[in-house]
């Protein structure tokens, strides 16, 4: 699954706030087309780490590397250009607006609108095409039309994930994508983040449901008071000493 050039690269990664140490010293490599779920107790910095990776937040400390290339100091925009995308730990679909209108305003995004007018439309793929592919491939063509805000939860994480797709990702990092979402709806999800993966996506996923992720990553890395304490194979890690007394609440 490794190869020469990591799709992501981290080294050394620590983010100082004030006197807080956030994250302190993470190392970790993730290989093209792998799937590695990211668990640890609340605070422990999961979001934090998806915000450097996705620069959001600058590192105070170390490198961020995206298929080899330094973007450490890079930009959220100039990231996505580079093939990153990710979803947030809280939704973030218009509501008012349709499931299609949605994706279309994420896909204009990529092909050129308003928002990057340097870029021209690729020929023969407007947004509207990409719109109706993207819901194609979560399962919410019959929803095309239909308003964001009333949408079950489960239908509008499938919504947030064609729009990340509809910026043509190749890295995606997904912040607990089964939050809130009702147990009918998780198989449908799982499935559609499978099919992600699958693709040949390189996928980052927090996940608090940890038979869902278990079942679903290559390997899993354990973030515990801001420090990656193990990143290795899901049986390798429930193995792990230390891993299970950080999630017994004691001190490692
Ligand atoms: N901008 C900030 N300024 C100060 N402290 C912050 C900031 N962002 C995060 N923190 C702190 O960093 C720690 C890690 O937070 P983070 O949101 O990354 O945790 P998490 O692992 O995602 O938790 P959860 O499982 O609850 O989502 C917490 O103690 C949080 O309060
Ligand atoms: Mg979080």
């Amino acid at each position: 699954m490794m190869v020469d050039r990591p799709a992501l690269q981290l080294d050394a990664v620590g983010l100082q706030i004030g006197g807080a140490r956030i994250l302190h010293d993470v190392t970790m490599q993730v290989g093209t087309g792998e799937m590695v779920g990211v668990i640890g107790p609340n605070g422990a910095g999961k979001t934090t780490l998806f915000n450097i990776i996705s620069g959001v937040m600058i590192p105070t400390s170390g490198t961020v590397r995206l298929a080899g290339d330094d973007v450490t100091g890079h930009k959220v925009h100039q990231r996505a250009r580079v093939g990153l995308g990710r979803t947030f730990q809280t939704s973030s679909v218009f509501a008012g607006l349709t499931a299609g209108e949605n994706v279309r305003l994420a896909a204009q995004s990529k092909l050129g609108g308003a928002t990057s007018p340097w870029r021209f439309p690729r020929q023969g793929d407007d947004a509207a095409q990409v719109a109706d592919r993207c819901l194609q491939e979560v399962g919410l063509a019959h929803h095309t039309d239909t308003a964001a805000g009333v949408l079950s939860h489960g239908d509008k994480r499938k919504l947030e994930i064609a729009m990340l797709i509809a910026t043509e990702p190749e890295v995606v990092l997904l912040d607990e994508p089964m939050a809130g979402v009702g147990s009918g709806d998780v198989a449908g999800l799982v499935e559609v983040i499978r099919r992600l993966h699958a693709s040949g996506r390189t996928v980052l996923m927090v996940e608090h449901h940890m038979e869902v992720l278990l079942g679903l990553v290559d390997r899993v890395a354990v973030m515990h008071h801001g420090e990656l304490l193990a990143i290795d194979t899901p049986k390798a890690v429930m193995a792990n000493p230390q891993v299970q007394k950080a999630y017994l609440g004691e001190t490692v």
